[in-house]
């Protein structure tokens, strides 16, 4: 009976998928636009370069706008938030209320009558990339400067300058901790991994099998903003990018550039790598998503924010939680108000346990109040074989924080 549901409930919401994707299909894209662009460059490589060249300080302009249109990006580091190696983390809702507008009145106002006066704050709409219609990998000078010093290769697109001050980025370069020796700590020894280091630093803690991998993630190949082609944005001839060019020492420096998996063009959202570590806070496996899946009533609608590597979907949702900081909450440090179960949710061989959820943190009187979820799966001998925990972990990191 529960098989046969979970089936029902998958079928019903692959085919809204399907259906989904049915639609966008047929309205886009619009009458004469192609999924590809041009392959043969008739303009000369200085001619584009010229007259790039000479469209960049209106498209920076454009774009800076924007920016300070939407968003506080002063440097405002939060007190005693720091990353692994000491870079501040900033603080604060960077978001503008728009014109005229508080936050408190917009709180104020109900969806209806935001939506009826367009008073949405655009800062949460998704953030464009530095320039849009022309997209493209653009990386942060100081990623750019590095690069150049130790390899020779140069990241600098003529036409377009990373967009984001430093503050708001991760520390660079950032520490690398190997899982099977921690007791090595940080093994990057404060240098940015290339192909000119990498083995000097791990001849001897990697296997060759993984030293080989890693050499793969650090070789340059050619993509379409730095190739050997007219169609490039590099001034020189380029070897190209590297795997560790945005996820720079197996974590990120922010590089960004345009979700790959969409068109037409203007869909496409612009991405941004997260650390490891606060991905995984994000992340439902697969096997996880389908035993959710199974709770729901046939024919319930399912919000599903996909995550394929490279779609750029997830990403934003992370950024609000100060991820790199120390853990400093201890479970002693919490006063348990209110933990009440109020339903057990059955399904094959899970059980979902939503919980109200009141706490006090005792060094500052901070209140949390969740609907947490707690996911239980039994094995055939009814022992439990797994055990998930769905928490707000922003609201944690909140009431902690100094
Ligand atoms: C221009 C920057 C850029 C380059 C170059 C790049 N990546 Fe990524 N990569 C990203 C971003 C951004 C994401 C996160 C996308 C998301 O959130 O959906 C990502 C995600 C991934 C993931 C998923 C990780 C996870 O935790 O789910 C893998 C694996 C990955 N990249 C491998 C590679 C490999 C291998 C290469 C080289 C062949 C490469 N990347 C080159 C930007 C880049």
């Amino acid at each position: 009976m529960f098989k046969g549901i979970k089936y029902l409930a998958l079928g019903a919401g692959i085919l809204l998928l399907v259906m989904v994707s049915i639609s966008t299909f047929v309205q886009s894209p619009a009458m004469g636009e192609s999924s590809y662009s041009p392959v043969v460059i008739t303009a000369s490589f200085d001619s584009i370069m010229a007259r790039m060249k000479a469209a960049k300080p209106e498209v920076t302009k454009r774009h800076m706008d924007l920016l300070s249109e939407r968003y506080d990006l002063n440097n405002r580091p939060a007190a005693g938030e720091a990353m692994s190696r000491g870079k501040p983390i900033q603080e604060g809702v960077r978001v503008k209320p728009p014109q005229g507008m508080t936050w408190e009145r917009l709180g104020a106002m109900s969806p209806e009558e935001i939506r009826e006066k367009d008073l949405f704050p655009a800062g949460f709409f998704p953030l464009p990339h530095p320039n849009h219609p022309e997209g493209g990998m653009v990386f942060p000078k100081f990623h750019i400067d590095e690069v150049k010093k130790q390899e020779g290769r140069d990241l600098t697109r003529f036409d377009l300058d990373f967009d984001l001050p430093d503050h708001f980025l991760p520390e660079f370069p950032a520490p690398i901790y190997l899982t099977t020796r921690l007791d090595l700590g940080d093994v990057s020894k404060g240098k940015l991994l290339t192909i000119d280091n990498y083995y000097e630093l791990f001849n001897g803690i990697l296997n060759p099998k993984q030293i080989e991998g890693l050499r793969l993630l650090l070789t340059p190949f050619p993509q379409q903003q730095f190739n050997q082609t007219e169609d490039r944005r590099s001034e020189r001839p380029s070897r190209g990018v590297t795997c560790f060019d945005c996820h720079a020492n197996g974590h990120t420096n922010a590089a960004t550039h345009t979700v790959g998996d969409i068109r037409p063009n203007e869909h496409r959202h612009r991405i941004d790598r997260l650390s490891q570590e606060s991905r995984r806070q994000l992340q439902l496996l697969d096997d996880e998503l389908y035993a959710l899946w199974a709770q729901f009533k046939p024919g319930v609608r399912i919000l599903m924010v996909s995550d394929s590597c490279h779609s750029g979907s997830v990403a934003r949702l992370a950024l609000s939680t100060p991820s790199t900081g120390p853990a400093r909450a201890a479970l002693a440090d919490f006063e348990f108000v209110r933990f009440e179960p109020f339903a057990f949710l059955e399904g094959d061989d899970m059980v979902a346990v939503p919980v109200r959820l009141e706490l006090v943190y005792k060094p500052n009187g901070r209140r949390i109040r969740d609907l947490e979820m707690h996911l239980w799966t039994f094995g055939p001998d009814g022992l439990v074989t797994a055990f998930r925990h769905l928490v707000d972990t922003h609201q944690f990191a909140q009431a902690t924080r100094a």
